[in-house]
């Protein structure tokens, strides 16, 4: 391996920056040329590469978001799109690619191994939802927003006894719901995960009312059939009074852009250091995650197109602390 190249792709995530630190420098450590990608599988395709040494990283471990860019590109979808960034990648004489990202990202990593290119993801997403790793880049930080966010609701919900609706992010998984809903001391949780019947979230909120809490919270998962504005319809139109007046409040990409947190800043410098030894020792098509406290290598076709599943244990867990 001479010259390697990495990108970040899909949402951006805390920690991301941190990564290509780690990549950079430890590919570099290797004695091998290394290449950004600006913005993700759209800067393969139009070739938008970028020669990064020690010091092009230096400065960006404790920034949010990714100094590279990144996208969703539609192209790269297509057959055609692919064989145009796996053009682009022989023509820049890339030995091996590193790509930082979630699903969709690491589904884009699978299908450019299976054309024949050594591909090694690393697990980055606010959402936790991948498969092969405990805990994804990001995740961490974005946790940590969501309950800032909880902890002041909660401050002016007691000022003027109010219930809230939280909504925060995930797509279809309900990680991040259900640990902030633990850490944030929520009265009820809405996963997509568990089938909700609307009338015992609202039992919960009047029953919260009727024992004199001040506030009351329901964290809810963007994912979720009720999402946090269609419960909020549901309890309108079905209910006269659930005791507290309720407020709606979507955290939505607040939770991505923030400073990353030291858990995820380690994170990421760890599993950016297992993506350049997976491309030395020629282990490619694999997700590079964390897995009771080791880097842990998956391949990806046992990755892409699933879903971590969450710890309904938690759940259990989170309805008897409200
Ligand atoms: O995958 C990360 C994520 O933030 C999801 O939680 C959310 O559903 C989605 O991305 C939002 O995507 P976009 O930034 O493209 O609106």
């Amino acid at each position: 391996m001479k010259r390697i190249a990495v990108l970040t792709s899909g949402g951006d995530a805390p920690g991301m920056n941190a990564a290509i630190r780690s990549v950079v420098r430890t590919g570099n450590k290797k004695g091998w040329e290394v290449f950004g990608i600006r913005e993700g599988y759209t800067g393969l395709i139009n070739e938008s590469f970028v020669s990064l040494g020690p010091r092009d990283v230096g400065g960006i471990i404790q920034k949010g978001g990714t100094f590279l860019g990144s996208a969703r590109c539609e192209e790269f979808k297509t057959e055609e799109g692919r064989l145009k960034g796996l053009r682009s990648l022989n023509e820049n004489r890339i030995d091996g690619l590193v790509v930082i990202g979630g699903n969709g990202s690491q589904t884009g990593s699978f299908l450019l191994y299976k054309l024949g290119f050594p591909v090694v993801g690393i697990a980055s997403t606010i959402d936790n939802d991948l498969v092969g790793t405990d805990v994804t880049i990001g995740v961490d930080t974005a946790l940590n927003i969501a309950l800032e966010a909880i902890d002041r609701l909660k401050v002016t919900g007691t000022s003027h006894k109010r219930g809230f609706l939280v909504e925060v992010m995930g797509r279809n998984c309900g990680y991040l719901a259900l640990m902030a809903a633990i850490a944030g001391g929520a009265e009820a949780v809405v996963l997509p995960e568990v089938e909700t019947d609307p009338e015992e979230i609202a039992d919960i909120i009047r029953n919260a009312y009727e024992r004199g809490k001040s506030h009351a919270i329901v964290v809810v998962a963007e994912g979720a059939k009720y999402n946090a504005n269609r419960l909020a319809e549901y309890f309108e139109k079905h209910h006269e009074s659930i005791g507290f007046a309720l407020r709606v409040t979507i955290l939505g990409h607040v939770q991505r852009g923030g400073t990353p947190s030291a858990a995820d800043r380690i994170l990421a410098s760890r599993l950016g250091a297992g993506a350049t030894d997976c491309l030395e020792r020629e282990e490619y098509g694999v997700l590079v995650g964390w897995m009771e406290g080791k880097i842990k290598t998956t391949p990806l076709k046992d990755v892409v197109g699933k879903i971590k599943k969450i710890d309904l244990d938690l759940f259990k867990l989170a309805r008897i602390l409200d």
